[in-house]
């Protein structure tokens, strides 16, 4: 049988994801919500979604879905909205689905104790909390956790992690940051922004954390202990950062598995070393770097075994997103094939909508917890919180918050 899911937040971003969501074989309806009407209608008036959608499942609110009967609720609001949306929404019975980041606010210590509201929330109401980060399923996220469990990187030195986003490049921030204040709910935190700049609270990019840390945490399935972070102060009075103590953020953390993370959150940088969100992580045995798989070679397949003592190259292997990408059930490939273009309509993003899609909902069909859980999900955005704070504090090294491991 067939899950109910609600949309909430169809603006720029949510929309991206709503066909892929309404296509899905495990979804038998689908609600929309948001509270700009004409966003609702879009996919409402649409003759191709008369079969999974019925007129009485379009809410104008997140308090109004709130009162359905659906199992879940998939909340693409803007980022300052998620966590307490989350909790709300597991608080009427629901399981949840979150755009990322968890949440942004310039106060870290109200972030970390939202952290805690959350897992306490799932913890206590045993429904499952999914963080939708895009880099976790980018194909060379899905290839080195495969190598990961195979043991094949030996064992984790240093990873790197960055997310290169410049406030004029294409994807222009100034755009994007109008564009999500030009609404009911963008025109509110205008104002309740004013309140953290009249306290003196200054906000930064690694307040937007899980694009750059989520790789190498997922992979080599650590956390972080210790940071020290410093930041970049905008030299030239862009209004777009008078609410930033920083433009850019770079960190550096101590992790549980003795390895050291770098990470980058940068909004003010011409091009960029490589791509613009991305990772590299190293390992003393195979290492992953712009899609590239190394390996030293050792004396047979069992990476127990001691390297060979003759010295030989390390062998490179160049890998196509089409070898990285975890395979999806054929069911649901078919579901997403896109005829005009011979293949799977993967989605944005390297190709990760499809798979947090799918991720969401197999998790919530068949009862278990979803991939990027709260615990996970609580580790990015504290070594976010940790590192800005370190950075205003001139790189002071600072703890990073742990929630554990998931219980069971
Ligand atoms: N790579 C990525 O993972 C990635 C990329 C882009 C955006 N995002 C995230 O997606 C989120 C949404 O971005 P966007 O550009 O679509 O924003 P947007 O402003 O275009 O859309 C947000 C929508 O949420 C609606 N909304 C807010 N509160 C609501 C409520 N209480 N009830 C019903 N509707 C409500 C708004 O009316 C709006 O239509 C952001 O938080 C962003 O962080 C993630």
């Amino acid at each position: 049988m067939g899950i109910s899911i609600g949309l909430v937040g169809l603006g720029n971003f949510g929309r991206a994801f709503a066909d892929l969501f309404k296509r899905h074989p495990l979804v038998s309806r689908i609600a929309l919500c948001d509270r700009e009407p004409d966003r609702v209608k879009r996919f409402a008036d649409r003759e191709d979604w008369k079969d999974k959608f019925h007129p009485r499942d379009a809410y104008a609110s997140l308090d109004e879905i709130c009162e359905s009967d659906l199992d879940a609720l998939v909340i693409i609001t803007q980022h300052w909205l998620h966590a307490p949306q989350c909790i709300q929404a597991m608080e009427s019975g629901k399981h949840v689905y979150s755009a990322v980041p968890l949440i942004t606010l310039p106060d870290g210590d109200e972030t970390l104790d939202l952290c805690d509201k959350l897992v306490e929330t799932c913890r206590r109401t045993g429904l499952h909390y999914m963080l939708g980060e895009t880099t976790y399923y980018h194909p060379e996220a899905m290839f080195c956790r495969r190598k990961a469990a195979e043991g094949a990187f030996g064992d984790f030195v240093y990873a790197e992690g960055e997310y290169f986003h410049d406030v004029d490049s294409s994807c222009n921030l100034r755009g994007v940051q109008a564009s999500r204040e030009n609404s009911a709910s963008g025109k509110e935190w205008v104002e309740r922004k004013k309140e953290y700049i009249e306290r003196g609270v200054l906000s930064g990019p690694m307040h937007y954390p899980s694009h750059s840390v989520s790789g190498p945490v997922c992979v080599m399935n650590a956390h972080a202990l210790k940071v020290t972070a410093y930041g970049y102060r905008n030299r030239n009075g862009d209004s777009f950062f008078a609410d930033s103590a920083f433009s850019n953020e770079t960190a550096l953390f101590e992790m549980s598995n003795g390895a050291t993370v770098r990470i980058c959150e940068f909004r003010e940088v011409a091009g960029s070393i490589a791509a613009s969100e991305t990772f590299r992580i190293l390992g003393t045995r195979g290492s992953y770097m712009e899609n590239q798989w190394k390996e030293n070679f050792r004396n047979g397949p069992d990476p127990s075994e001691p390297l060979g003592n003759t010295a030989k190259p390390a062998q490179t292997m160049r890998l196509t997103p089409e070898e990285m990408r975890d395979p999806l059930p054929p069911e649901v490939e078919k579901a997403w094939y896109d005829t005009s273009r011979e293949s799977v309509a993967y989605g944005g993003h390297g190709g990760s909508h499809a798979y947090l899609v799918h991720e969401f909902v197999d998790s919530i069909a068949n009862g278990r917890r979803p991939a990027i859980h709260v615990w996970e999900a609580v580790r990015y955005m504290a070594m976010g919180v940790a590192a800005h704070k370190s950075a205003l504090k001139d790189g002071e090294r600072l703890p990073v918050p742990d929630w554990g491991d998931p219980p069971g």
